[in-house]
């Protein structure tokens, strides 16, 4: 079940014997079901979420090599920021796991792609491969938002009829927080290091950018 929050709704507390008052349960909370829609929602989001998490780690496994090897001094950048998308795909995996959620059935495809173009881009050069973190991180980080908004309309519209939100709904929206920070993080390092130098600029992020909107399109729906 997927982020369950209604199990224990209204659920009447046993009588207790006078003697034992500290032993009582911690009272339920009054949690509001999840809508066929709100659960669509949480499924499709921990799905392509995963995939793209899953994307990042390749793209960075595979630019790091090329990239490593002509500028040596770049070896803690790479392996910081694989280290954190590695992070974020456990958390996600973790999630999909305890949910059963089901991963995206284009898993192979995303992998052969994320793949090629992280290998492409370096070998490009350093250049394009910032390029490539700077234009997968701003569809990504848009992606992050998007979900955070509509996780905290949720939770405003449970509050405002009277209804408790469960930790699971606050910690994944604070996760989604910290992600999302993590991945414009690497924005800025991307532009630091001389993304807007690549060649053909426009033509590689605005390729990238599309594609991964795509990617997200379809990781959200199979
Ligand atoms: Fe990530
Ligand atoms: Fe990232």
């Amino acid at each position: 079940m997927l982020l369950s929050s209604s199990a224990t709704c209204h659920q009447e507390q046993q009588a207790r014997p006078q003697s034992q008052p500290q032993s009582q349960p911690p009272k339920p909370k009054n949690l509001k079901p999840l809508t066929p829609s709100q659960r669509a929602f949480l499924s499709s989001a921990l799905r392509v979420n995963q995939a793209g998490e899953l994307a990042a780690t390749l793209i960075y496994t595979a630019q790091t090599p090329p990239v490593v090897n002509r500028e040596p001094h770049l070896k803690p950048l790479m392996k910081h920021m694989y280290d954190q998308e590695a992070g974020h795909l456990t958390y996600f995996n973790g999630l999909l796991a305890k949910h059963r959620v089901r991963p995206t059935a284009l898993y192979p495809v995303w992998s052969v792609l994320a793949t090629g173009l992280g290998w492409s881009t370096a070998v490009l050069g350093k250049e394009a491969a910032m390029a490539c973190t700077e234009a997968v991180e701003t569809e990504i980080g848009a992606h992050y938002n998007a979900q955070i908004r509509r996780l905290i309309e949720m939770v405003t519209e449970w509050e405002a009829e009277g209804y408790e939100v469960g930790d699971e709904i606050r910690n994944l929206t604070k996760e989604l927080g910290r992600i999302r920070d993590e991945e414009l993080e690497h924005l800025d390092h991307a532009v630091e290091h001389d993304a807007h130098k690549a060649r053909p600029y426009w033509l590689l992020t605005g390729a990238i950018q599309a594609g991964c909107r795509g990617a997200i399109w379809a990781s959200e729906r199979v």
